[in-house]
Parts: C-alpha cells; sequence; structure tokens
C-alpha cells in the first residue's frame, strides 16, 4: 500500500513537473481576477518610466490581459494618439473594451491575432511593450522579428518578463533579441522581474 501511494505521488510530481515545463496554453480567462494583482517591480510607476509614452503616438501592447496596463497607457496618448492591443483570446479584448468605457477612454483598438503574424504594415508604430507575455508565447524569436518589423525605425520596445513557469531570462532576451534585428539598450529591476528597453538596429 505505502509503495503504491509512493508511485501515485511520483506519477503526480512528474505530471506537474511536465506541465510546468512544457504546457504553452495562453493564461486562462477564468483565472483573469489574478491579473489584476500589482506585481512586485513591474509597477505601472515603472513602466511610465521605462515606456515614456508621449501624447499623439500610436502604440502597440501584445497580450493586455484584462487591461491593466493599457487601461493606464491608452490616456497619456491622447485623443490623438492610439493604443492598438493584440491578444490570442477574444475574451481577454472584449474584457479590456468592456474596462475601457466604463472608463471612458475610447483610443483603444483591439486586434485578435497571434502574436506570431501581427496584422499590421512595416513601421506603424512609435512604440510596443508586453508586460509578462512574450514568455508565453511559444515563439518568442518570430514574435520578437515581428515586432521589430512593425516597429518604426527609431522605435521602441519594452518587455516585462515575472519570474514564472514562462520567464525569459534577462540573458536569453539579449540573444533572441539580437536574432530578430534589436538590441537591449537599458534592464530595469532585478532578474526576476524585470522591464528591458529594446531598440531597433539600424539596417
Ligand atoms: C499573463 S497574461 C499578461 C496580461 C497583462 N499584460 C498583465 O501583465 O496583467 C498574457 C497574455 O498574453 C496573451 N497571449 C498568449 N499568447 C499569445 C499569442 N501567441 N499572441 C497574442 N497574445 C497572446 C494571453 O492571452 C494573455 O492575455
Amino acid at each position: 500500500m505505502r509503495h503504491s501511494r509512493a508511485l501515485i505521488g511520483a506519477g503526480a510530481a512528474a505530471a506537474v513537473a511536465t506541465w510546468w515545463f512544457t504546457d504553452s496554453a495562453p493564461y486562462p480567462y477564468s483565472q483573469h481576477w489574478l491579473l489584476d494583482l500589482p506585481l512586485p517591480f513591474l509597477t505601472l510607476k515603472r513602466l511610465d518610466h521605462v515606456l515614456q509614452a508621449r501624447e499623439g503616438e500610436r502604440i502597440l501592447e501584445i497580450g493586455p490581459g484584462t487591461g491593466l496596463q493599457s487601461l493606464h497607457v491608452a490616456p497619456q496618448l491622447g485623443p490623438n494618439g492610439q493604443l492598438d492591443i493584440v491578444d490570442i483570446q477574444q475574451e481577454m479584448l472584449d474584457h479590456v473594451g468592456r474596462r475601457a468605457k466604463e472608463q471612458g477612454v475610447d483610443n483603444i483598438v483591439p486586434n485578435c491575432a497571434d502574436a506570431h503574424e501581427l496584422p499590421f504594415a512595416d513601421g506603424s508604430f512609435d512604440a510596443a511593450y508586453l508586460v509578462t507575455a512574450l514568455g508565453e508565447i511559444p515563439d518568442p524569436a518570430r514574435s520578437l522579428a515581428e515586432l521589430r518589423r512593425a516597429l518604426k525605425p527609431f522605435g521602441r520596445l519594452v518587455v516585462g518578463e515575472f519570474f514564472d513557469r514562462h520567464q525569459i531570462r534577462p540573458s536569453s532576451l539579449i540573444s533572441l533579441a539580437e536574432g530578430a534585428g534589436l538590441r537591449v539598450a537599458r534592464l530595469y529591476g532585478p532578474p526576476f522581474a524585470y522591464y528591458a528597453v529594446l531598440r531597433p538596429i539600424a539596417a
């Protein structure tokens, strides 16, 4: 009996470990309430500091979830600016849309799309950002290349990554970025919860 319990325990641990290391499903909408909890170091104040959003700009956000960052950044762009949000889950986009309406924010444009193939022309954006989203995308190298393409030549990209099973460590981000024609210009915060500012490498 004791022997079979140990075997079941080991099997369960192996299943959890397999899920932890290999599962690539997007964050489930059923747990959306967790996304509204502030993460240490990846604060909105620090995002403002690294993104430097300006009135009139067109900015792209990938993986907005419930809109924690979107609803903070969009008002900074003013009536002549626009925040395009891209998420693979329509439920997330609908959630942001409802909250935006409640708060009177009307410059957010939702796009249900995959970050591996962005539905935008080359050089469309002044800046782009992703917070706890890049590591969740199955092929982050391809997404970074797409972001590079969609950014203006002097655009800026902010990546925020938090320690969880999907996290992309700063050293991995540096090499992924290089492969996509981007360079990591600055890193802010500790390695387990950091923002990175990336710039396109001139062609
Ligand atoms: C962990 S949530 C982060 C939400 C928000 N940025 C935050 O910090 O609260 C990751 C988001 O990325 C989206 N996502 C995952 N894979 C994606 C993909 N391939 N293309 C676009 N969005 C994706 C998920 O649907 C989810 O909304």
